[in-house]
């Protein structure tokens, strides 16, 4: 096995992250009545407006229900990108994270796009600057530029690919065939996987997701100790000693489908514990254990659970909505070259069947 290529002058600065945690103020409980009220007037709302809501398996559970229940969708980052292309709306309300709502932007500018939050952003987002990443891209000139979806327009516009967590593989897999040299950014533990189940040539950005690093090896060996017969699933921005005990790695939907198809009746899952709520439902005779974190961290507040997807709230997602407020507006011209490399993922998903990669 080839060891990852990190370039460690890109350590993000985690007083960055935290400054951006300070604002994470995740929404108050409501009453069953309140509750109820909100989604009456939101789904009234929504219809008025010819609305339809996104959302993120991280989000709320009422939240999950209510893109449900009105015509709306729950998906992984890149199944929430072409249900946002493809619905017919005039307003597109995004449950998430930025990065989600200006993807949703870009493929759709016809479309108003608001979001519950603007505040809502991501680890992996702020740690990778676009001052910093183009110096990084001007210094490779070589390497063909591989981004996760998990970044900021600008990022995505200097960038030939764009790819999600459900696709990484595939693409890197096509460029690889193709005789690309590749330069990755910004997760640092999704580009080694992707690296070393490929053995493709990539240079590697170095930036973490704070919730998914928080996922132990040690912690993992022994809950496995505990429950024999489990499956254990990885979403794979966990660190490689994390993924190296997983029986399937995937994307969020791809987490779900594997949970669906497994004959383990017990199911370990290394990544955010809203992902539950579906699980549940999908395969209620099955047993789901969240797998363990250290929690301990400085920048982990609430540990398998993202500070930022908990930040979208009914009362929030009401607000945004009949106010139109929380727009995402993306420059035009950021808006077009973005454009490119997320059509190019878009389509290169249509054309490809993706895989999902287990230990056999
Ligand atoms: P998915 O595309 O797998 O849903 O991942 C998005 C994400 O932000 C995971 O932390
Ligand atoms: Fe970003 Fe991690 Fe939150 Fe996903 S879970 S949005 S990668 S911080």
């Amino acid at each position: 096995m080839e060891t990852p290529t990190i370039d460690n002058s890109l350590a993000t600065d985690t007083a960055i992250v935290r400054r951006f945690l300070d604002g994470a103020t995740p929404s108050a409980h409501l009453n069953d009545a309140d509750e109820l009220e909100y989604l009456e007037k939101i789904a009234q709302l929504m219809t008025e407006k010819k609305a339809k809501l996104v959302a993120h398996y991280y989000t709320d559970p009422v939240l999950q229900d209510l893109a449900e229940a009105t015509g709306g969708f729950v998906g992984d980052s890149l199944e929430m990108a072409k249900f946002g292309k493809e619905v017919e709306a005039e307003i597109l309300i995004v449950a998430g994270v930025r990065f989600m709502g200006e993807s949703a932007k870009i493929l759709s500018p016809e479309k108003t796009v608001v979001m519950p939050t603007l505040e809502a952003t991501c680890s992996l987002d702020i740690g990778c600057s676009i001052g910093k990443f183009s110096a990084f891209c001007d210094a490779n000139p070589d390497r063909t530029i591989v981004v996760y979806a998990n970044t900021s327009a600008a990022v995505k516009a200097r960038a030939d690919w764009v790819v999600t967590s459900s696709i990484a593989l595939d693409v890197v897999e096509h460029l690889m065939d193709a005789g690309k040299k590749i330069l990755w950014a910004p997760d640092k533990h999704l580009g080694s996987y992707l690296k070393k189940t490929t053995g493709a040539d990539m240079l590697l950005w170095n930036a973490a997701c704070i919730v998914h690093e928080e996922f132990k090896a040690r912690g993992l060996e022994n809950m496995r100790q505990l429950y024999p017969q489990a499956a254990i699933l990885a979403h794979p921005e966990s660190p490689d000693s994390v993924l190296e005990l997983a029986d399937v790695i995937g994307s969020t939907t791809q987490i779900i489908k594997a949970a669906q198809v497994l004959p383990n009746a017990e199911i370990i899952v290394a990544t955010d514990q809203g992902i539950f709520h579906k699980l549940q439902k999908l395969a209620p005779e099955k047993t789901f254990i969240i797998a363990p974190t250290a929690g301990n961290d400085a920048t982990c507040r609430s540990c398998a659970h993202c500070p930022w997807m908990a930040m979208n709230s009914l009362p929030r997602l009401y607000d945004s909505l009949s106010n139109e407020a929380n727009e995402i507006l993306v420059d035009a011209d950021l808006a077009a070259q973005a454009m490119v490399p997320l059509q190019r993922m878009l389509d290169f998903a249509a054309e490809n069947q993706l895989k999902v990669r287990g230990k056999a």
